[in-house]
């Protein structure tokens, strides 16, 4: 169905995986587009409770836009190409059903954006992150000089930034940028076993606590947005069900409405 994804739906999980080993699942246009056409069916079937995006072989998750698309581009082109990524990584970010990165090895320039793009990392041992833009006189352009100074603080960020040195897969877990490592083998597992969990719980506060997370990055009023989106959690059929289910000491049943 696609030309550089494999896509595979089992227990409601949606496993997105880049499928360009060779060149180390770097982010061509086509990668690009296809992702957000993948994103969009995170989006629209309702078999899909959360998102897995990976990477294929043992070595990348994704090392980077693809450098070879840079060659001849006006500042023009540049900037399109910027507004491409950055476009698919915010419908990533909000998306209301969890979308998770499994970091299986480098994660770099791109790569490390579209980790960060997702609502949380879990990396193997071997994975790598950086934004090695600079070594090629650029700077990120998906968003990474935003999210990675808001993951792990301006100093590291600028230190990662401007000198392009990798952040370790225990750096990246000290700094807050991952919340678990596991061994390579175990990355797909571990993380299905965290967002089978997650998938456990009410789709409609799922969305809801997402959206009010992602306020803190915006400019509204995240206080406001929270007291709204707990109130309206008050109109659900899910609500109903999870409190009475505590109450009369059960097991609640969540439909999403
Ligand atoms: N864009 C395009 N191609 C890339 C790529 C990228 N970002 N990263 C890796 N590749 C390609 C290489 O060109 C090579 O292709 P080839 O076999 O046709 O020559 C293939 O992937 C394997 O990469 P190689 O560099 O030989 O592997 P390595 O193990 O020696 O080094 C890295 C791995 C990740 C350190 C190195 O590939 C690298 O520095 N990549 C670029 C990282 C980067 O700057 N990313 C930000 C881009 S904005």
């Amino acid at each position: 169905m696609y030309e550089t994804l494999s896509t595979e739906l089992t227990e409601n999980i949606y496993t997105i995986t880049i499928n360009r080993p060779d060149k180390l699942n770097a982010l061509n246009t086509t990668v690009i587009r296809e992702l957000g056409e993948a994103v969009q069916e995170v989006y629209d079937n309702e078999l899909i409770g959360a998102a897995i995006i990976t990477g294929s072989g043992t070595k990348a998750f994704a090392a980077g836009a693809d450098i070879r698309g840079f060659t001849g581009l006006s500042k023009e082109e540049g900037m399109a190409l910027a507004k491409q990524g950055l476009g698919v990584f915010f419908k990533i970010e909000n998306a209301s059903k969890p979308i998770v990165a499994a970091v299986n090895g480098f994660a770099l320039g791109g790569g490390c954006e579209l980790a960060m793009a997702c609502h949380f990392r879990i990396c193997s041992e071997t994975a790598q992150f950086g934004q090695p833009e600079i070594s090629l006189g650029l700077i990120p352009g998906y968003g990474g000089t935003q999210r990675l100074t808001r993951y792990i603080g301006r100093g590291h960020a600028l230190e990662a930034m401007l000198s392009g040195n990798l952040i370790s897969a225990p750096m990246a877990l000290q700094y807050g940028l991952v919340n678990h490592i596991t061994s390579q083998e175990e990355l797909l597992n571990k993380t299905k076993s965290v967002l089978r969990i997650i998938i456990s719980k009410a789709p409609l506060a799922i969305a809801r606590c997402i959206a009010a997370v992602n306020a803190v990055a915006g400019n509204m009023d995240g206080y406001a947005l929270e007291t709204k989106l707990f109130g309206e959690c008050f109109a659900t059929e899910d609500m109903k069900e999870g409190t009475a289910a505590f109450l009369e000491k059960r097991k609640a049943i969540f439909r999403g409405r």
